[in-house]
């Protein structure tokens, strides 16, 4: 199926749900597919292919995947593009989705983005095809990005892990995602390296639990190994489990500055019993423990969490113990959910035993919850209003194509008036915020070291440049 001069060009659609995890295997699909004589389109009308990269986490993510598919039978039925499901709906349903969704080509597993050319060969040749099966971990390959597709790009995901060994009753994920399986620091490194010469400045490492690493080296150490490529500005990584947070990683907060003082830990709930019950291996005291310390090492380190509500037996007093939690971490943000009941996991097993939780009463938890964060982090972001930030610019505002913007090391959104060129470090004066973003006026900028867009001169504007950028470093 290699590409020839005569061969007419294929059109490919990616429409991906769910996590990052989903973002950066799309990103090797249409990488897989390019070998193919694929390119990419914005618009599903005109694909020759459409491939639905999926989440199964809640019941509605699954709901979403099903109708986005109903939308694409009908282009599908006009001009014969094939249509795929890959991701962990695909791993959780297997052939059935194939039983279920007469019109589809194929279904493919996470694990198996390296057979996708194999796979629609045999599509092309009239077969319906499952691909689901597992790699062995000592045979699998981690899919290495090709550096010059992210050429433009000034923030990169770079995969160090696959899989979830957890058990957390309420999860998904280590039935869609399998055992966990890390990638060699050497290759890591190398990707990043790779990714920085052309232009890259901040990668973030991800996994579903990146903090029980083991590719040669421990994850502080692999983060240290990272920070030393020459010209990488940021270092993120997400997903970490409090469980598994060592004192290693909380020192490496602290004097790695490229190490961004930002932390995704999430907590799920504030009381031990439902803890105990989700299988979270850690309490409210362990919990808030860790924190303190970090804190201590690194007392600007902002943090964001993730909370579920109306986890089956969660009573009044379990959430008053959760809101009791947000005010005494104060999060800068928080992703909260209401419990969903996923198949293949524990919890739901147990529902009838520890007693449903009426969707009303947990629709109205979510939504105290979610009232006092926005207060908390509204609060957090008017404190910022008058201070210099610097932000790593990623191009124009999503929201006003003639405003900039950029991420703080926070990871706050800055939409501000201004000429930086992404890839650019800017300093900016914040004058208003928001909970979704703060805005501000450019100080000053200090260019990128490739260029990443068409310069400001030619989009009319003239740059003003400055002194080198800080980095995100934490103080302490
Ligand atoms: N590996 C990450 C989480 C991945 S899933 C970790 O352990 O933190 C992202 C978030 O989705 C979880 O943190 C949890 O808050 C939420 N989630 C997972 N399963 C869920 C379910 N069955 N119902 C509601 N929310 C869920
Ligand atoms: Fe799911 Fe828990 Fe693994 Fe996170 S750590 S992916 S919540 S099982
Ligand atoms: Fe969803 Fe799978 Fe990620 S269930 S959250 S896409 S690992």
């Amino acid at each position: 199926m290699s590409q020839t001069a005569e061969a007419p060009v294929r059109k490919l659609f990616i429409h991906t749900f769910g996590c990052q995890m989903n973002e950066a295997d799309s990103s090797r699909m249409r990488e897989a597919l390019a070998g193919e004589g694929y390119v990419g389109t914005e618009v599903p009308e005109e694909a020759d292919l459409i491939l639905l990269n999926t989440c199964a986490i809640r019941e509605k993510a699954e709901a979403k995947v099903l109708s986005a598919l109903g939308r694409y039978r009908l282009i599908r039925n006009q001009r014969g593009t094939r249509l795929g499901v890959a991701g962990c709906v695909a791993q959780q349903e297997k052939e059935k989705l194939l039983q279920r969704v007469p019109y589809l080509d194929f279904v493919l597993g996470p694990d198996q983005i390296a057979s996708l050319p194999s796979v629609l060969a045999k599509v092309s040749g009239g077969q319906r095809v499952t691909e689901t099966g597992w790699m062995d971990s000592e045979e699998y390959v981690f899919p290495r990005a090709h550096a010059e597709s992210s050429r433009g790009q000034v923030s990169a995901f770079v995969t160090v892990m696959k899989g979830c060994d957890n058990v957390c009753s309420f999860c998904v994920v280590p039935h869609t995602r399998g055992r966990e399986v890390s990638r060699a620091y050497a290759d890591v490194v190398g990707e990043i390296s790779d990714l920085v010469g052309v232009g890259v400045r901040e990668v973030t490492l991800i996994g579903q639990n990146v903090n029980s690493y083991a590719g040669g080296c421990t994850f502080a150490e692999l983060i240290r190994r990272v920070a030393a490529i020459p010209d990488l500005a940021r270092i993120r990584f997400t997903t970490s489990h409090p469980q598994d947070l060592s004192p290693e990683l909380m020192q490496a907060f602290a004097e790695v500055p490229q190490l961004v003082p930002h932390f995704h830990l999430p907590v799920q709930s504030g009381s031990n019993p439902v803890l105990k019950r989700m299988r979270r291996n850690y309490t409210w005291e362990e919990y808030t423990a860790k924190i303190d310390k970090l804190r201590a090492l690194c007392p600007e380190i902002a943090l964001t969490s993730d909370i579920i509500v109306g986890f089956p037996g969660e009573t009044d007093a379990d959430f008053e113990l959760t809101m009791e939690l947000i005010e005494r971490v104060r999060y800068e943000n928080l992703y909260s959910f209401i419990y969903s009941a996923r198949p293949h996991t524990s919890a739901i097993r147990h529902e009838k035993e520890w007693g449903e939780v009426p969707y009303e009463v947990s629709v109205a938890r979510l939504e105290r919850l979610q009232k006092r964060q926005r207060e908390l982090t509204q609060e957090r972001h008017q404190r910022l209003v008058g201070e210099v930030v610097e932000v790593l610019v990623e191009g124009e505002s999503r929201t006003d194509d003639s405003r900039r913007m950029g991420r703080t090391v926070y990871n706050h959104v800055v939409n501000f008036e201004g000429v930086a060129p992404a890839g650019a470090f800017a300093r900016v004066r914040i004058d208003r915020a928001s909970v979704a973003a703060l805005g501000g006026v450019e100080v000053d900028f200090d260019p990128p070291l490739i260029p990443v867009e068409k310069p400001a001169k030619a989009r009319g504007l003239l740059p003003v440049i400055s002194a080198a950028p800080k980095q995100g470093a934490c103080d302490a």
